[in-house]
């Protein structure tokens, strides 16, 4: 493998992209509305109370109910902050009760706003088409996962199939965007969903992961073939390791099926958080040479979201997480997988997933130092926690796109709760940033 970007080009890219951030615009950490996560990220066991209140909230009938449960929580805490405190006073009569729910229901629909974009396709068919007009292009995620009954994968597919058509409909209207649609591989479709196989299953599960793939299989099929008829592209989310396996298999024996060897445009997720994520690339790579396809397929490179989980999990089952415990060792990781995945090209399309200003700097500097055209990598960010990068990307003439949900606060609750969670985590990039940690420190070599 070539060797890296020199740190030099790696700082010129991230200071370009840092001068590009919009001004006046408060950080998106700042900004996340209130001060509960400032005092989350001090206090591990309000952070704790907090979650277990967000993960109840879909569940409350009433404002009533809202309050008791977040009284309920708060009283668990030994030392509560003074704002705390009068949360618990209010809670003491009926009165009281209903204008802390109402607070607190305000608290947490403001912030579901900043990471969904819309209750269905239809509505956020606006934010869309106006990301698109400003050089942004999207991927649109139908917020709900671990579906329970088959009835409710049924809907899931069905509701999936409907945004494709959507969102490929509407985007028909949309104006050029040269650099969103096209690369030296080709067209690239401006209709872009992201679904996730615990949706499309309720079967999924790590001792039995035949019965999964064999129950999500069809209805994945049937979305492979809608987004082929529709020219759009379905890209597929990784989520806990233990269904890795299971999804990995069932996307790339679907893929290797002849109806999809000329389309739709597809993508997979490798998550550099596992310790294994090297040999899971060479797997996919494996796959997909021994099998050319028409559109090459997209590899999105993503730290990884479930990793309290990972973490949680492996300790109460004795085992070594398959997760690097060390935030660093991720991110090298990350960076040694984005030079891998740069160089297996044309193979694969290759995606960078992230708001950490040194991993996606280096990602830009990598490229350039192979030699390749701006044009040929694209830069993902999530919604509401990457606006000012996406802006930053954008005028800077590089390919990004946004992860945009689509729900309902019910659904939506888990995706929620994980960006809470990495966001309050006190060495997350985005953390540092918002700290007002120097920007040589957050682009020096992890
Ligand atoms: C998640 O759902 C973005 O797919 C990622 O957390």
């Amino acid at each position: 493998m070539a060797s890296g970007p020199s740190e030099q080009d790696i700082r010129a890219v991230g200071s370009a992209l840092a001068r590009g951030f919009p001004s006046g615009r408060a950080h998106p950490l700042k900004a996340l509305d209130d001060k509960a996560m400032d005092l989350a990220s001090q206090d591990e066991q309000l952070k704790a109370a907090l979650f277990r209140f967000v993960d109840v909230v879909p569940a409350c009938r009433s404002l009533d109910d809202l309050a008791r449960h977040l009284s309920g929580f708060l009283t668990e805490v030994d030392e509560p902050p003074p704002p705390l405190e009068v949360a618990i006073r209010m809670s003491s009569t009926r009165a009281g009760r209903t204008a802390l729910g109402a607070a607190a229901a305000r608290g947490v629909r403001h912030m579901a706003h900043r990471f969904i974009v819309g209750e269905s396709p239809q509505a956020a068919l606006g934010v869309l088409e106006s990301l698109w007009k400003r050089g942004v292009a999207t991927s649109m995620d139908l917020l709900g996962e671990a579906t329970v009954t088959t009835a409710e994968a049924d809907r899931y597919a069905v509701r999936c199939s409907e945004a494709l058509e959507t969102v490929a409909r509407a985007a028909r209207a949309w104006p050029p965007r040269d650099l969103l649609e096209r690369d030296a591989q080709g067209p690239l479709p401006r209709a872009n969903l992201s679904v996730k196989v615990s949706a499309l299953t309720p079967l999924l599960r790590p001792d039995a992961p035949e019965r999964g793939q064999r129950d999500a299989l069809p209805r994945l099929r049937e979305l492979l073939r809608r987004a082929k008829a529709l020219g759009a592209h379905l890209h597929i989310d990784m989520e806990s390791f233990d269904s890795r396996e299971a999804i990995t298999d069932l996307v790339l024996a679907l893929l290797r099926e002849d109806e999809f060897r000329d389309g739709p445009s597809t993508g997979v997720v490798l998550q550099a958080y596992l310790r294994d994520s090297p040999e899971l690339l060479d797997r996919i790579l494996d796959s997909i040479r021994a099998t050319p396809r028409a559109t090459p397929l997209v590899v999105r490179l993503v730290k990884g979201a479930y990793w309290d989980h990972e973490v949680v999990d492996a300790r109460q089952h004795g085992w070594e997480p398959p997760v690097f415990e060390v935030k660093k060792d991720s991110d090298r990781n990350f960076e040694t997988l984005t030079r891998r995945l740069l160089e297996a090209r044309p193979d694969v399309r290759v995606a960078i997933a992230s708001h950490n200003l040194r991993s996606v700097a280096h990602a830009v500097a990598a490229n350039r130092a192979l030699g390749g055209s701006d044009a040929d990598l694209e830069l993902q960010v999530l919604r509401g926690l990457g606006d000012p990068l996406q802006d930053a990307l954008a005028a800077g003439g590089l390919r990004v796109r946004t992860y945009c949900p689509v729900g309902d606060l019910v659904s939506g609750m888990a995706y929620l709760v994980r960006r809470l969670l990495e966001n309050t985590s006190n060495d997350s990039f985005l953390a540092d940033q918002a700290k007002g940690v120097a920007l040589d420190e957050l682009l020096a070599a992890p």
